[in-house]
Parts: structure tokens; C-alpha cells; sequence
């Protein structure tokens, strides 16, 4: 086993080639060209048939975009014809105060706060698009009290994480990380005893959702028997199984690796009882979230051989930032118990961070965006009812689409509907979520002329939140 300075000389040697940028550093990454090939045609395509919708009165779309989202986003907004500012970083709050007076829509990741007092700046604001996975940056209630919608992209990096947690059952049952940390501070180690070949073994899955799914579909490529255990019935893909009871998988399976979200439930979900259930020699994976494993148990269980090696990705407390010395005891108080076990990967909640989740980030949370802007569209929104309508034919003439954000209180569409009971009322959906309704209807029979006086008396209703034409 290496020695803490062994460790250290490590770390500075890899620091030099890596974040320095060695001259001689050779990059593997897929060039920009097969990234933006395989990324554009999924890109939003409006069909030939499909009538594109302008809003009423609300001149050219400027966007924000903020923290360097990424340019399949842009090339999304740009190609809608939207004014984008962009900026690789984010912006100090006076600053962000100021430039989100005027715009309709603001791109952000994790580190700018929309709080009440930047969004009550936001004069014209409609939706925000958060391109990352969390969204507590931002006072959803708030936003959602002022009617603007919020998206963001839960399961864009599916793949990625299903694809490390493939690297690391390999790499666990081969001992890669402790060979490998040997061989670089200069030990020979060439071992084969209680080293394995993945094929035949058997793959047990908590959480069957969309990186669990992807996961069993790798893992019966390699040979892998794939058992699962979930909350919910789910439809097995290839030959995999679903057990009934949690201990029926720790006891068949050969590597564990939870998939489950954090909730009160999955809190400690696998702790001293779940690790003696297992089989002797098993392996342990999570790259779900940080509470799910009991780690002072796992430390146990390790040390005492029951099981044989872990990788964990995320962590009960994570640093804010990059950084030398972070993880450590101030942190997590068997941070160092933990960094002393052998065939132990450990890795900084990296599971989804590729090139690949990033492009698609781009495009999922742009498009949602876009179809908010362009069709109102508000399905996947997180602080907001969820709702559709068709998109209209292009030769339906003289119909407008009303959007209608309101308080969610009684006699409201009756309001609404006497309104637009001078039109054809074409098609109509409404749902409410909380104290927020929206309501979409596409009305007939609306001259260019009409639309201004059906603006109007729309925008004077009572309870109205907030309201948009398009046409
Ligand atoms: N490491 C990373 O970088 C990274 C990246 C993306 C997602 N994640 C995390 O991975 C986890 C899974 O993500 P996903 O996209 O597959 O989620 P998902 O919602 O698609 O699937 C979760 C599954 O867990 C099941 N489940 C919920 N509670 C359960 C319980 N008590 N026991 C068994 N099953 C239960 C659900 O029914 C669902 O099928 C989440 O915690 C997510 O935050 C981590």
C-alpha cells in the first residue's frame, strides 16, 4: 500500500501533467465535430406543417445565458432568431439585477441565485432554464407566484452515470484503482487471487429508473446476470428480473449499486443489517446520493472483509468547489478512516460530467424553452402545471393561442371563457398545481384587430398572474 507522502509525490506529478496542461498531454476526448454531428440532429426541428407562432406585444425574445451554457443551446436560441447575451461566468447580483430587467428568458447552471429580489427586478421574464440537474438556485415559488416557468434536465446524464458505474464494477473486481496507485509509486503487484472476470456474475440494481434501466442493458452486454429491486413494478429490459424484497437482492447479487433518489426512505438504505446481508467478498457501488449509504457501516464491512471493495461517487457533505484539502474530516468525520481502505474508488460526484451529458443538457433544456417561448408548452416544468396543446396547422388562419397563468381560485374560466365565447374556442387545457393555474386555448375567428382588444380584456381580469398571445 502506498504511503501518505507516496500519495502526495502522486497527486503533484499528476497535478503537472494534468491541470498545468503538459505539452505532451494527449487528449482522448471525442472532437467538437462528433459532438456537434451527434447532437444536431436531435436538435429542435419544427415540422413543415406545423404554424409558427409570434407572441403579441412582446417585440424581439432576449435571452440571458449565463455560466457558459453550452452552444447547443445557443445554436437552439439562435436559430429561433432570439437576441442571446452570453456569458461564460456568472454575474455579481447588482449586475444580474440590472440585465434581467428586460429579458424573456434566462439560461443559468448551479452557481447563480435567482432570488425573490433578482427575479422582482425582472420586468418581462417568462421562463427560466436551469442547464444542470438541481434547481434549488432559484425561488421556484416565487417564480412560479410571478408566472414564470422553470425547466431544468433531470435525466440528460443518464448514459454517463451508467457508463462509469460499468468502469468501476469492472475496475472493482479486477482491483484497477489499488494496482494502479502501486504501479505509480513504483510497486510491482502482479496478483490474481481474488480477482474476477465480470461475465457470469450477477448485478443487483436498486432503483430501476432511468440510469438503473441503462445500467442492466450495459451490464447484460458484458455477460452479467441483472437483478433489480424497486419500489414500482417496472417492465425488465432484456433478460434482467425483478425481485420482490430488497434482502432477496443482497443476497443474490455480486455487486450492489443503488440508483435510488434521496428521500427519507433511501436514507441509509443499505447500513450494518443491508452490508450483513450480503454475500461474503461482495462489492458495493453508489453513484446515486451521498445519504443513501450508511458509510461508517460500509467502513465496517470493509475493513472486516464481508465486502470485498466500493466505489462511491457522491457523498453526505460535498465541497462547493475544486480544491486540494477539501475532502477531509472536517467534512465527513470518517474522511480518512474511509481514503485508508484498499480497493476503494472513490471519485467526486463526476457520474454525470461528460462532454455527451452537457451537449445534451443543452439541447433538452433549450428545447423545453423554446417550446415554452414559441407554444407555451410546460410540460417537464418544475415549479408550474404541466401542460400542452397541439401545435397548430399551417393553414389554420386567424387562430391565436391565449396563454393564461392565474391563481388557482374558484370562477376564473368562467371569467376567462366569457371572454373568448365571442370566438371559436378551437381546443382548450387547463390544470392548476398549487396556488398556480395555466390555461391554453387556441381561439378562431381572431382578426389581427382582435387581438389587441382580447389582450386587454384578458390582462384586466382578476387573479390574472400573467398572460401571452401568440398568433
Ligand atoms: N452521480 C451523479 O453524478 C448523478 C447524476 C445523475 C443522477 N444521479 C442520481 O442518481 C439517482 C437515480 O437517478 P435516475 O435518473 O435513475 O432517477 P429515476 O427517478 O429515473 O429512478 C429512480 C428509481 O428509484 C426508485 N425508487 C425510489 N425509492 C426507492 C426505494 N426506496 N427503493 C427502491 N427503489 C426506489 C424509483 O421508483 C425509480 O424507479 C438519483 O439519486 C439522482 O440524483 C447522480
Amino acid at each position: 500500500m502506498a504511503s501518505p507522502q507516496q500519495i502526495n509525490d502522486l497527486q503533484d506529478a499528476f497535478n503537472r501533467a494534468t491541470v498545468s496542461g503538459s505539452p505532451g498531454a494527449v487528449s482522448t476526448s471525442p472532437s467538437q465535430s462528433f459532438l456537434q454531428n451527434q447532437f444536431r440532429s436531435r436538435a429542435l426541428s419544427v415540422s413543415k406543417h406545423t404554424k409558427p407562432l409570434k407572441p403579441f406585444s412582446a417585440g424581439d425574445m432576449k435571452i440571458l445565458l449565463l455560466e457558459n451554457v453550452n452552444q447547443t443551446a445557443i445554436d437552439i436560441f439562435t436559430e429561433q432568431g432570439y437576441q442571446v447575451d452570453f456569458y461564460k461566468t456568472s454575474l455579481p447580483e447588482e449586475e444580474l439585477i440590472e440585465k434581467i430587467q428586460s429579458v424573456h428568458a434566462v439560461g443559468i447552471r448551479s452557481k447563480t441565485k435567482l432570488t425573490e429580489k433578482v427575479l422582482a427586478a425582472a420586468k418581462n421574464l417568462v421562463v427560466i432554464g436551469c442547464f444542470c440537474i438541481g434547481t434549488n438556485q432559484v425561488d421556484l415559488e416565487y417564480a412560479a407566484s410571478r408566472g414564470i416557468a422553470v425547466f431544468n434536465s433531470p435525466f440528460s446524464n443518464s448514459r454517463s452515470v451508467a457508463e462509469l458505474v460499468i468502469a468501476e464494477i469492472i475496475s472493482l473486481a479486477r482491483q484497477l484503482g489499488d494496482r494502479s496507485i502501486e504501479l505509480h509509486t513504483g510497486t510491482w503487484n502482479k496478483v490474481s487471487a481474488k480477482c474476477w472476470e465480470v461475465r457470469g456474475k450477477t448485478l443487483g440494481i436498486i432503483g430501476y429508473g432511468h440510469i438503473g434501466s441503462q445500467l442492466s442493458v450495459l451490464a447484460e452486454a458484458l455477460g452479467m446476470n441483472v437483478i433489480y429491486y424497486d419500489i414500482v413494478m417496472i417492465m425488465s429490459l432484456g433478460n434482467s428480473k425483478q425481485v420482490s424484497t430488497l434482502n432477496e437482492l443482497l443476497s443474490k447479487a455480486d455487486f450492489v449499486t443503488c440508483h435510488v433518489p434521496a428521500t427519507p426512505e433511501t436514507k441509509n438504505l443499505l447500513s450494518a443489517p443491508q452490508f450483513a446481508a450480503m454475500k461474503d467478498g461482495s462489492y458495493v457501488i453508489n453513484a446515486s446520493r451521498g445519504t443513501v449509504i450508511d458509510i461508517p457501516s460500509l467502513i465496517s464491512a470493509m475493513k472486516s472483509g464481508k465486502i470485498a471493495g466500493a466505489a462511491l461517487d457522491v457523498y453526505p457533505h460535498e465541497p462547493a468547489k475544486n480544491g486540494a484539502g477539501l475532502f477531509a474530516d472536517e467534512l465527513n468525520d470518517w474522511t480518512s478512516e474511509l481514503v485508508s481502505l484498499r480497493n476503494l474508488i472513490l471519485t467526486p460526484h463526476i457520474g454525470g460530467s461528460t462532454e455527451e451529458a452537457q451537449s445534451a443538457i443543452g439541447i433538452e433544456v433549450g428545447t423545453a424553452l423554446t417550446k415554452y417561448i414559441n407554444e407555451g408548452a410546460s410540460v417537464g416544468a418544475v415549479n408550474f402545471p404541466e401542460v400542452s396543446l397541439r401545435a397548430l396547422d399551417l393553414d389554420e388562419e386567424n387562430v391565436a393561442r391565449v396563454l393564461y397563468i392565474h391563481q388557482n381560485v374558484p370562477g376564473v374560466l368562467k371569467t376567462v371563457n366569457n371572454i373568448l365565447a365571442d370566438y371559436n374556442i378551437e381546443k382548450q387545457y387547463s390544470d392548476s398545481q398549487g396556488d398556480i393555474a395555466y390555461m391554453i386555448a387556441d381561439v378562431s375567428g381572431v382578426s389581427a384587430g382582435d387581438i389587441k382588444s382580447l389582450h386587454d380584456e384578458l390582462s384586466n381580469t382578476p387573479f390574472k398572474i400573467a398572460i401571452r398571445i401568440l398568433y
